[in-house]
């Protein structure tokens, strides 16, 4: 297929599987950008305020809930993001480690983050959440944030195409978070 031709034909970067509650797992380089990429329910904010600092965690929603008392309002993109890339820029100008919270599926979307860290010197870090559709639907479904079925659909399809891309993309590490039962087994 024409895609897989213009990836190079070995993966730069080899994935490593870890289970949601193995975040303890991941070897997180000084002053590195956490980019996570998953579908909207898939457990990226709930992982990385687990597995991260507060302060750390730099979430796309939370810069909407911001600029306009409302996380999931989509009318102020525009303003969340500038806010959204303004602090990565600070915090990795300052080398402290960062972890870009949003859903992070199209490619340029990444594209972006890695000049970001790059710029500045800094280490990529990618976290791919391969959570199956049914579980980012019954998750999301469970939570008072509500994203249509449909756009959790479409999400979880740009998922695929994203995880097949990100090996090739140059991070300096690769972590693949899979679902575990609820009781941690
Ligand atoms: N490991 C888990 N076990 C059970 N429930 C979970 C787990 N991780 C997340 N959840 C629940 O699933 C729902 C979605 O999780 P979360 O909000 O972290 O997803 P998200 O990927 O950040 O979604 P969005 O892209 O819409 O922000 C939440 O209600 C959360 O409590
Ligand atoms: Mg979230």
């Amino acid at each position: 297929m024409a895609e897989t031709l213009l990836q190079s034909p070995q993966p730069l970067t080899a994935a490593v599987r870890i289970g949601e509650g193995r975040g303890d797992r991941m070897q997180i380089p000084p002053g590195a950008l956490v980019v996570l990429v998953g579908p909207q329910g898939c457990g990226k904010s709930t992982f990385a305020r687990r597995w991260f600092r507060d302060t750390e965690v730099v979430s796309s929603d939370e810069c909407r809930r911001l600029v306009s008392d409302d996380a999931s309002n989509q009318e102020v993109s525009r303003e969340a993001f500038t806010v959204f890339y303004a602090l990565l820029r600070a915090r990795l100008t300052h080398g402290r480690v960062t972890v870009a919270d949003a859903t992070n599926l199209a490619p340029w979307s990444r594209q972006k983050l890695r000049q970001i860290a790059l710029a500045r010197g800094r280490p990529l870090v990618a976290v791919a959440f391969d959570a199956p559709l049914e579980t980012c639907l019954e998750r999301q479904s469970r939570r008072q944030r509500q994203v249509p079925v449909d756009v959790v659909e479409q999400s979880h399809h740009a998922f695929r195409q994203a995880l097949a891309e990100l090996p090739h993309e140059g991070y300096d590490r690769l972590y693949v978070v899979q679902p575990e039962a609820e009781d941690g087994s």
